[in-house]
């Protein structure tokens, strides 16, 4: 079975990030507010276009978004935070702001306690086997399929965008560079994690569009999965 086949029991997966020269999305004091006002809106026509956003818990703890709609009209999309160890608590604005559905998606091994709370809030929450809080993506994306989400528009962060990419779950990357730069050490990367030993290793993927922001500062990126 190649791929592309197995792709179709599981969502199309879009990850759109806003990162710096040097691909990075936080600095080391974790600030990351880098889109300029056209960027955010584009991020926006994505979370409509898409329907279902999915960001990592450590997002959910820094940044507390509410992760509505703007710009547009429409329904606000399906929030999914992927938490293994469920560390996010529920006065976060994704648990307390009921504008559409929340899941946190995480391991069976998770607190049972906090499972319920988050369920007597309102809050769906799916178990899905893990490894010491780890969980498979392709395991939470086919349970995501399961419940009728067909596609699916990551925001971040590094840790969560690797768990995709590791498992060659992202269709299509839509990044956005901006004019600064971050450096260090501390500082997130658009993707974290162990990363791959080479080119060899890492999926490969075509450009499908570029185009010069009206602001004059960034450049948005559309790239594809390559099929070979
Ligand atoms: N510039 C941008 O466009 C942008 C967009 C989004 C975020 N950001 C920034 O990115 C930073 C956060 O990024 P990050 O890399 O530190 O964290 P992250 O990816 O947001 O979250 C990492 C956490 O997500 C959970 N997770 C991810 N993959 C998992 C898996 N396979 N199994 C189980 N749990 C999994 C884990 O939570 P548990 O440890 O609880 O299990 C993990 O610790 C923030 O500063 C945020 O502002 C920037």
């Amino acid at each position: 079975m190649n791929s592309k086949q197995t792709r179709r029991d599981l969502p199309y997966i879009v990850v759109f990030t806003t990162a710096t020269m040097d691909g990075k999305i936080a600095s080391k004091t974790r600030f990351s507010e880098l889109s300029c006002p056209i960027d955010l809106k584009r991020l926006h026509k994505a979370r409509l276009e898409l329907g279902a956003v999915m960001i990592g818990a450590n997002t959910a703890l820094i940044d507390d978004p509410s992760l509505r709609l703007k710009y547009f009209q429409g329904p606000n999309p399906v929030r999914i935070v992927v938490d293994g160890k469920l560390r996010i608590h529920k006065d976060l604005r994704l648990i307390r702001e009921k504008i559409s559905k929340t899941i946190i998606v995480t391991g069976e091994s998770a607190d049972r306690a906090k499972i319920k709370e988050f369920r007597d809030l309102g809050v769906d929450v799916l178990t899905l086997r893990d490894t010491n809080g780890i969980l498979d993506m392709t395991d939470v994306a086919r349970a995501l399929k399961d419940i009728g989400i067909d596609k699916i528009l990551v925001e971040g962060g590094g840790e969560l965008i690797w768990s995709l990419v590791s498992k060659d779950l992202v269709d299509e990357f839509r990044i956005t560079y901006t004019g600064y730069i971050f450096g260090g050490r501390d500082s997130v990367s658009i993707v974290g994690g162990e990363g791959f030993r080479d080119k060899y290793e890492s999926p490969s993927y075509t450009i499908k569009s570029f185009e010069l922001c009206e602001c004059g500062r960034e450049i948005h990126v559309v790239y594809l999965r390559e099929y070979k």
